[in-house]
């Protein structure tokens, strides 16, 4: 039995998003411009990583200290080999009174049509697709690859047809880029049983060249949508859900909306996120990470690494979206493809 740390601003440990590799096979001008990610980057080798065996060790440790929910990130955790692998061992972990853990996984949605049966097999309860467009030269472009909507639309249908549901649906939305999407992502996704949810613009990174001017309210972007189909407010599904629900009420299913820019939710953030190569970090726009991978390969026991963990955690005092400002947006981050959102 081990007591679950809370930080300093008395915030528990009930999340670990785990990015489980650096690459991806999109280019998203706003995660991994080709500007920077292009041949001559240098991606992370495959020694440094940490293994699979390793990381569903580092989840067990955070399950007895309270962790409830993982969330399989990347770059794009489905380039990863043997993910299935990783999500069986995730899936046999428990917590201290003998839950299993949930498990989710938020993807591109390439792979997704032909991975989705065997995902659900390996014990993935859900997936996460982002989407940014219906439109097919937009997508293109915003994505910067070659890969069709159609593709990941197949990827959202089949994710769903196995079980992995409901599908929520990611669309970033960048002001002069992507906002005329809104209406048509939100008619398509009507009545389909997906959750649409739509996230402003962040300053993730240092490569993204965030400003205010590109960001779209989550009210902005609830007012457009509410002129052509009234939505009503549903109840948050757990405490410090980042999307707030909304439903239509002509009984069109539900979207979500993702403020982190005009309404930061900091203060219920129970979120630890853990890098590829095993370097904990406790702020999505946190500068440092701190390491376990060097006290994993020196031969620590799990109470070492628990110990570790909750050190870290019980000094805790991030709270970066309630302070973001345009004096922020240039100061080091972590990047998105490296720490997955
Ligand atoms: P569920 O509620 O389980 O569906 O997952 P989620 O919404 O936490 O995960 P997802 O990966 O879909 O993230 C949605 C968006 O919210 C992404 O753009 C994330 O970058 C953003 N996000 C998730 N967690 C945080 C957070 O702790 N802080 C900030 N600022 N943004 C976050
Ligand atoms: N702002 C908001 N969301 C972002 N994502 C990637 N970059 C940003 C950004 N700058 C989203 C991805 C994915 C999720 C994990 O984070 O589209 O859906
Ligand atoms: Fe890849 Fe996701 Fe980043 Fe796009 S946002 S480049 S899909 S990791
Ligand atoms: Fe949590 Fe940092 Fe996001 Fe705030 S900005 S919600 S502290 S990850």
């Amino acid at each position: 039995e081990r007591a679950a740390p809370l930080d300093i601003r008395r915030r528990p440990l009930r999340d670990l998003r785990i990015s489980v590799t650096d690459r991806c096979n999109f280019r998203c001008t706003y995660c991994m411009p080709r500007e920077v990610f292009n041949s001559s980057y240098q991606f992370m080798p495959h020694g440094a990583l940490l293994s699979l065996e390793e990381i569903a060790r580092v989840a067990g440790i955070a399950a007895s200290l309270g962790v409830q929910k993982i969330r399989l990130t990347g770059g794009e955790p489905l380039l990863r080999k043997n993910i299935e692998g990783l999500i069986e061992m995730l899936a046999r972990l428990r917590t201290p009174d003998g839950q299993a853990l949930q498990i989710a996984l938020t993807t591109n949605g390439t792979l997704l049509a032909q991975k989705a049966q065997a995902l659900k097999d390996a014990g993935l309860q859900r997936v996460t697709v982002s989407l940014d467009a219906l439109d097919d030269r937009l997508f293109e472009s915003m994505s910067d690859s070659q890969v069709s909507v159609s593709r990941v639309l197949k990827g959202i249908d089949e994710a769903a047809r196995v079980g992995l549901a409901p599908v929520k649906v990611n669309m970033v939305v960048r002001k002069g880029m992507n906002d005329q999407q809104i209406l048509p992502m939100a008619r398509h996704f009507r009545h389909s049983g997906h959750i649409l949810r739509f996230i402003e613009f962040m300053d993730v990174g240092s490569t993204n060249g965030w400003n205010m001017e590109q960001v779209l309210t989550g009210r902005e972007i609830l007012d457009r949508i509410t002129a052509e189909f009234p939505l009503e407010p549903v109840q948050a599904d757990y405490r410090g859900e980042v999307a707030s629900r909304w439903r239509y009420v002509d009984n069109g299913g539900e979207i979500g909306i993702i403020t982190s820019v005009s309404q930061p939710f900091c203060g219920d953030c129970t979120r630890a996120r853990l890098s590829p190569e095993g370097k904990l970090f406790l702020c999505l726009f946190a500068t440092q990470g701190h390491d376990l991978r060097g006290l994993i390969r020196d031969g620590a026991s799990d109470d070492d690494i628990a110990a570790r963990l909750a050190g870290v955690w019980s000094v805790r005092d991030d709270h970066y979206s309630e302070l973001r400002g345009q004096h922020t947006a240039d100061q080091p981050k972590i990047e998105m493809s490296y720490i997955g959102g």
